[in-house]
């Protein structure tokens, strides 16, 4: 497995395997790898020849310095884990590198980067759109993937993908679950003892909207349905529940209609965990 810190050295390796004809498959990631982040590897290695993992902690889409410096890291553990899953090249790259001198230059998906989530963490999906698109340009992979658990994030990235014309193929990965069914996330680890069993409440909210989605639901119903579920857990505080139509974000009343989008997020604690499902009538 090959470590890359420079642009350079990056490209000069996956020149290399391009020149074979090696489709290339990208893992964008923050680090503080776990299964969720490896079963993206996994996708990446069916869907090409060679994989690339990027290990870098984005200063611009965090809203607080706090947040950042308190955001969990371990180079070592995760180099390990990605050589044990058969990873080609590391791309670890350090601030200066990502956001030279004088650097200016943002890329926003204008309206969903600034609705749901990102109304509650402005800045946060031009952080994530305005890296990701350093990385591929970087990178160029053939095929990307990215966890379907950051449904937002997922989201902004396929627009912004198809509308600067940057050919990649976006790839979502269904979210992986610890066996109470909490979504696994780097965030997890700073949970309490109590919290971390209390968490285990999003996926129960998401699985008993999704029954009663079949049963033919509607928006309210659901919301209040969720609402109640998450009130009912006295240590988690509902920051954020949105049902939405899946692939345009916009918000929805009345009887489901199709593909519906259901985005929890919650604090436990100073601890904002995120959840969401995809359920159809
Ligand atoms: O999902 C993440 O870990 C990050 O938002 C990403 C896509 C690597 C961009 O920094």
């Amino acid at each position: 497995m090959q470590i890359c810190r420079s642009i350079s050295d990056c490209r000069a390796t996956l020149a290399t395997f391009r020149a074979n004809g090696a489709r290339i498959g990208m893992v964008p990631t923050m680090g503080y790898l776990h299964e969720g982040h490896l079963s993206l590897v996994d996708i990446a290695r069916a869907q090409a020849d060679r994989v690339i993992v990027s290990i870098f902690v984005n200063p611009s889409q965090f809203g607080e310095a706090a947040d950042l410096d308190a955001y969990p890291r371990n180079e070592t553990r995760d180099l390990a884990l990605l050589k044990a899953a058969g990873v080609d090249v590391v791309f670890m790259p350090d601030v200066a590198t990502m956001y030279p001198e004088g650097d200016e230059t943002i890329v926003e998906t204008t309206r969903l980067a600034n609705m749901l989530h990102g109304e509650v963490r402005p800045g946060h999906f031009r952080g994530v759109s305005t890296v990701v698109t350093r990385l591929f340009n970087i990178a160029q992979p053939d095929v990307a993937v990215f966890g379907e658990k950051d449904y937002q994030q997922l989201q902004v990235i396929k627009r912004m993908v198809s509308d600067l014309h940057i050919p990649v193929d976006i790839i979502g990965g269904p979210t992986v679950r610890e066996p109470d069914g909490l979504a696994m996330s780097s965030r997890n680890v700073r949970l309490s003892k109590d919290d971390r069993a209390d968490a285990s409440v999003l996926s129960r909210a998401l699985n008993a909207a999704q029954a009663e989605a079949l049963a033919g639901a509607t928006v309210e119903s659901l919301q209040k349905l969720i609402s109640d579920m998450i009130a009912d857990v006295p240590s988690a505080r509902l920051t954020g529940l949105d049902i939405v139509a899946a692939e345009t974000l916009n918000p929805l009343t009345g009887p489901l209609t199709g593909p519906t989008a259901i985005m929890i997020s919650a604090a436990f604690g100073d601890v904002l965990l995120i959840d969401q499902k995809v359920v159809s009538p």
